[in-house]
């Protein structure tokens, strides 16, 4: 009996039991052995395995987090860890292994492959959605939902005082989050990683700010000027503005995952068994215009771009220059 064992790994995302689900359903209709691994690398490190219940994963399926825990390890970056990381696979006779998680996970995958031979296939779970290979990644929709749902409570109190509120949302080093929450709540400025130029736009736009409306500007925690820096330029260029920072936080990694999370998390778990059924490794599996795709793992961690439809569309809503809007 085959036996493959699964972790979680780096920030937590909804939709990763949901995943956890189809992995077990999948595993035992074709009569595999499941493991599951607490806490990331960290218990791979550490031996931490236990078994998996399909049942119980079934009543899991809908909530957020992980039920299997995670963490951000630092010892699974050094040889050694990853070293004891291999006996412990050995010694509990896993065949082969499945990790969710993000950016960060994928680069241990690919250090682990060079020690280790047995097949590792990769499902994209970080609400970043800053992966190579997949439209979207596990939680990316769940935290783009809940970013919207909070971002219109705050512009009823920015409307009514007529204020500048800069709202900022997760996203490390990429602004998804920040341009699908920005464009779905109608933000007047969208600051993100990838572009320079926004804050240009943004101080031209401000500078014609006549405080008669509210002004709404979603920055993306990763952009390197940042919400305070943007803040007092804002002041300085504009002293009659009466402003407000709100920053979101880890309310976007909670919740219950969305249908579109729910079903991603399910396609993508049973996919992942299906792909080592098949003999596939060091891959991830995700989905590519609603189709079931697999990328091998260097192109997965390779630098991700916000691609052209995205950028005009930011462009067109989020930055385009105050004067013309009004013009
Ligand atoms: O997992 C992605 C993420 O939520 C990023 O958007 C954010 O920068 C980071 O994790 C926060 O990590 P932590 O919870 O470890 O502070």
């Amino acid at each position: 009996q085959q036996h493959i064992a699964v972790f979680t790994s780096g920030g937590d995302s909804p939709g990763m039991n949901a995943a956890l689900f189809g992995i077990a359903k999948k595993a035992e209709q074709s009569g595999m052995r499941l493991s599951g691994i607490r806490k990331g690398y960290e218990g791979l490190i550490d031996g931490d395995l236990v078994p998996l219940d399909t049942h119980k994963l079934q009543k899991m399926a809908h909530r957020g987090g992980t039920i299997l825990k995670t963490a951000r390890s630092k010892r699974f970056l050094m040889l050694e860890g990853r070293q004891r990381a291999l006996e412990n696979l050995k010694k509990n006779d896993v065949d082969a292994l499945i990790a969710i998680g993000g950016d960060g996970t994928f680069k241990g995958l690919l250090a682990f492959s060079e020690i280790c031979d047995l097949p590792f296939i990769g499902i994209p779970g970080t609400i970043d959605n800053d992966i190579s290979g997949t439209d979207y990644t596990l939680g990316f929709d769940s935290a783009v939902n809940t970013a919207i749902e909070n971002i219109d409570k705050i512009q009823d109190t920015a409307e009514s005082h007529n204020r500048v509120f800069i709202v900022e949302v997760m996203g490390r080093d990429s602004g998804y989050i920040a341009i699908h929450s920005g464009l779905m709540v109608g933000a007047d400025a969208i600051l993100i990683p990838e572009s320079g130029a926004d804050f240009i736009y943004l101080l031209d736009k401000i500078k014609n700010y006549d405080s008669e409306d509210a002004f709404l500007i979603v920055i993306s925690e990763g952009d390197e000027i940042g919400a305070e820096l943007v803040a007092s330029k804002i002041k300085e260029i504009n002293t009659n503005i009466d402003l407000r920072i709100t920053r979101m936080g880890h309310v976007q990694r909670g919740g219950n995952p969305s249908a579109l999370d729910r079903m991603l998390g399910i396609r993508l778990g049973v996919a992942a068994v299906d792909a080592l059924l098949k003999g596939r490794k060091n891959i991830m599996v995700g989905v590519l215009n609603n189709r079931l795709h697999s990328t091998p793992f260097e192109e997965v961690v390779k630098q991700h771009q916000i691609n052209d439809e995205l950028q005009g569309l930011l462009e067109l809503f989020g930055n385009e220059k105050y004067n013309e809007r009004i013009g």
